[in-house]
């Protein structure tokens, strides 16, 4: 059978924005950005989404195009001991998936409990059979997406996805914005700490926001590179998905600390700023069923676009490995992200399933989402340039171009970008609080 092919460089574009655009932009980035110098976060952000972050997604898609598989096979046609470098980037970003699904069913579970005008908290959902059954629930709708294929399936999903959730942040903005301590969380959440920009995990949480937001290092990007059409810019459209990305995640804090503020809340919540602090305001808050319904769609959208891009990456190398069905190795895949999601599901439970102290959850996002895509990173990076043709990659990146930086862009994934990798991988695992 032919390799399908995204219909239009809008779809591939959406798409692209729409697996960026997830939970790490709505709930990660702006609790990221206040425990980090507030504004002065901002500058290593920039720096590691144009230095690292850029270089590294325009790879993926190069690789990608050029040898038309997933991301084993395509390793594989660079030399065949690389499949293994493959199977590792799969099986991360499998784990990823697994715990990430289970944050996607708290938001469809938000969204439908203040929907029905039943206004819940946190542990509602997470110490009731709400998470696993949630869980499950977002794994289906998932793998019935992925099992339609690319164009059926992921591009025509994207497409009423990516302008619904902008459509639904520009709400949230002028409802936050017109609260009357906006300016408040704003100043919070803008002000630079400049002293932060001296501190080591400042920079390490940076680059690992920026990789987790952009989807790069996961083999997401590699595999919907491969099916683009060569016609395709990949310097303009990889800057245009980053831009958005970046937009989007600074736009999210602006909304997050203006209603956090406005309501005399907790700013420093952490991790649970978006499912714990939140409800508790939308549940006081004037018209709080409607924001509430907004904000938890709005992150729906964005975590369930994420979640297909991660799905494509096992669901692309089963059938290209084995030749099974789409809809079986979807399904397949579904299944075995459910045996490894269900200890993060049941972490904030009654049984409180942790590990060293540690939910398992939380664990995972340490272990797979910070630590694990700086590693799948680094492979794919070293594996890509050291082992295949420099011709080959340059010539993608230079296609359809009028900047013809590829040789640079070599110059940079090859030499810098490992070292700056494996240097910010041990400092993110010497470093990490
Ligand atoms: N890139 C996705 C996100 O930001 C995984 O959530």
């Amino acid at each position: 059978m032919p390799r399908e092919k995204w219909s239009s460089r809008i779809g591939f574009l959406l798409a692209g924005i729409g697996s960026a655009v997830g939970l790490g932009n709505v709930w990660r980035f702006p609790y990221i950005a206040g425990q980090n110098g507030g504004g002065a976060f901002l500058i290593p952000y920039v720096i590691s989404v144009v230095l690292l972050g850029i270089p590294l997604m325009i790879l993926e898609f190069a690789v990608g195009r050029h040898f038309k598989g997933s991301i084993v096979s395509s390793l594989k046609r660079i030399r065949k001991e690389l499949r293994w470098v493959g199977m590792i980037v799969m099986i991360v970003s499998a784990l990823v998936l697994s715990y990430y699904l289970v944050i996607t069913g708290w938001t469809l579970a938000f969204f439908l409990f203040t929907l029905i005008g039943t206004k819940l908290v946190f542990e509602d959902i997470t110490q009731s059979y709400l998470s696993p059954v949630f869980f499950a629930i977002v794994g289906v709708i998932m793998s019935v997406i992925v099992a339609r294929g690319i164009g059926r399936g992921i591009e025509k999903t994207n497409k009423i996805m990516v302008p619904g959730l902008v459509l639904l942040l520009a709400v949230m903005v002028v409802y936050a914005l017109t609260l009357p301590n906006a300016m408040d969380g704003i100043s919070f959440y803008l002000t630079p700490d400049f002293s932060k920009l001296l501190d080591y995990s400042v920079w390490t949480a940076a680059f690992g926001q920026a990789f987790f937001s952009l989807s790069v290092g996961s083999g997401i990007l590699l595999t919907y590179g491969s099916y683009l059409d060569e016609r395709v810019s990949l310097e303009s459209n990889t800057s245009i998905i980053a831009v958005f990305d970046t937009l989007i995640a600074f736009i999210s804090g602006l909304v997050v600390f203006s209603i956090v503020f406005s309501f005399n809340f907790e700013p420093a919540a952490g991790p649970q700023l978006a499912f714990a602090t939140l409800p508790l305001i939308f549940k006081e808050a004037p018209y709080g069923i409607v924001l509430g319904g907004v904000f938890y769609l709005l992150l729906f959208f964005a975590a369930l676009t994420s979640a297909i891009s991660m799905l494509e990456v096992g669901v692309a190398v089963l059938i290209d490995e084995t030749s099974m069905s789409r809809l079986k190795a979807a399904s397949l895949f579904s299944g075995i992200l459910f045996v490894l999601g269900f200890p993060a599901a049941l972490s904030y439970s009654r049984m409180s399933l942790q590990i060293l102290n540690t939910p398992v959850l939380d664990l995972m996002d340490r272990l797979f989402g910070s630590h694990g895509t700086i590693f799948t990173a680094l492979l794919t990076s070293v594996a890509a340039t050291w082992f295949c043709d420099k011709r080959t990659i340059v010539n993608q990146i230079n296609k359809n171009t009028n900047c013809n930086l590829g040789g640079f862009i070599f110059f940079l994934l090859k030499y810098i970008i490992p070292l700056a990798l494996f240097y910010v991988l041990v400092a993110s695992i010497i470093f990490y609080e």
